[in-house]
């Protein structure tokens, strides 16, 4: 998730809207019988946070991430993304809010095969107007997130399928300015049934083991 809203709560400390928050979310899918496919799930994902979810076939992560995407709008319960409930938007406004917010990586995504690893990160930046220098600078901070930052001169033929989607993420979140702050918190989040039942902090947890 990209971008950062911050608000002011009470005196002058200045504290992080999540970029995305679930609350008691459901879906529920017609049917006889029907599915429910996400049960009240309720999460915050905070700006530059790197999340994963994992699960069982079946176990509604497609589901989840299909809201969290702004792609389906859940049932029961209330998605917001920078604080804006998705439900309250007009298809306009939703437009303009994946325009602006929310990068997907699809599983058919294109690299261009003629150029190194470093220069298919570093290109998404062209038309935000970054300088070369900076662009390849992001591009690698980019790279070192997804754990590619050693293929940079690599081309993409050269890696396998999973390395190449780790590069499509790259090129997704490359260019933004809070990853600093959330570069070392890998979550988890585990599905099962429609719920989640573990969300856990890998930092958290090694912070706790020292
Ligand atoms: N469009 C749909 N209509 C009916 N049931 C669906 C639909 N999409 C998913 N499901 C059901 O919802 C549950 C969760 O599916 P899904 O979110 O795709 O899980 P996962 O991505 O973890 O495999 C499954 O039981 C699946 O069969
Ligand atoms: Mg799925």
């Amino acid at each position: 998730m990209t971008a950062a809203g911050t608000a002011l709560a009470g005196g002058d400390v200045p504290v992080p809207v999540p970029v995305l928050e679930l609350e008691r979310a459901s879906k529920v899918y017609p049917g006889s019988p029907p599915v429910r496919a996400l049960d009240q799930a309720s999460l915050a994902v905070a700006a530059g946070e790197l999340v994963a979810v994992a699960g069982p076939s079946g176990s509604g992560k497609s589901t989840l991430l299909h809201l969290m995407g702004t792609l389906d709008k859940p049932t029961a319960g209330t998605v917001r993304i920078t604080g804006i409930d998705v439900a309250r938007m007009t298809d306009r406004e939703l437009a303009g809010l994946r325009a602006a917010r929310i990068g997907f990586v699809f599983q058919q995504f294109f690299l261009a095969e003629h150029q190194s690893v470093l220069g298919n990160v570093a290109d998404r930046l062209l038309y935000a107007g970054v300088r070369r220098g900076t662009r390849r600078w992001l591009a690698i901070q980019a790279l070192d997130r997804v754990g590619l930052a050693h293929k940079a001169a690599a081309r993409p033929t050269q890696l396998s399928g999973d390395e190449r989607q780790r590069v499509a993420i790259a090129r997704a979140v490359a260019g933004t300015h809070d990853h600093a702050v959330a570069a070392r918190t890998r979550r988890r989040i585990e599905m099962l049934d429609g719920h989640i039942v573990a969300d856990t902090s890998l930092a958290a947890g090694r912070a706790a083991a020292r």
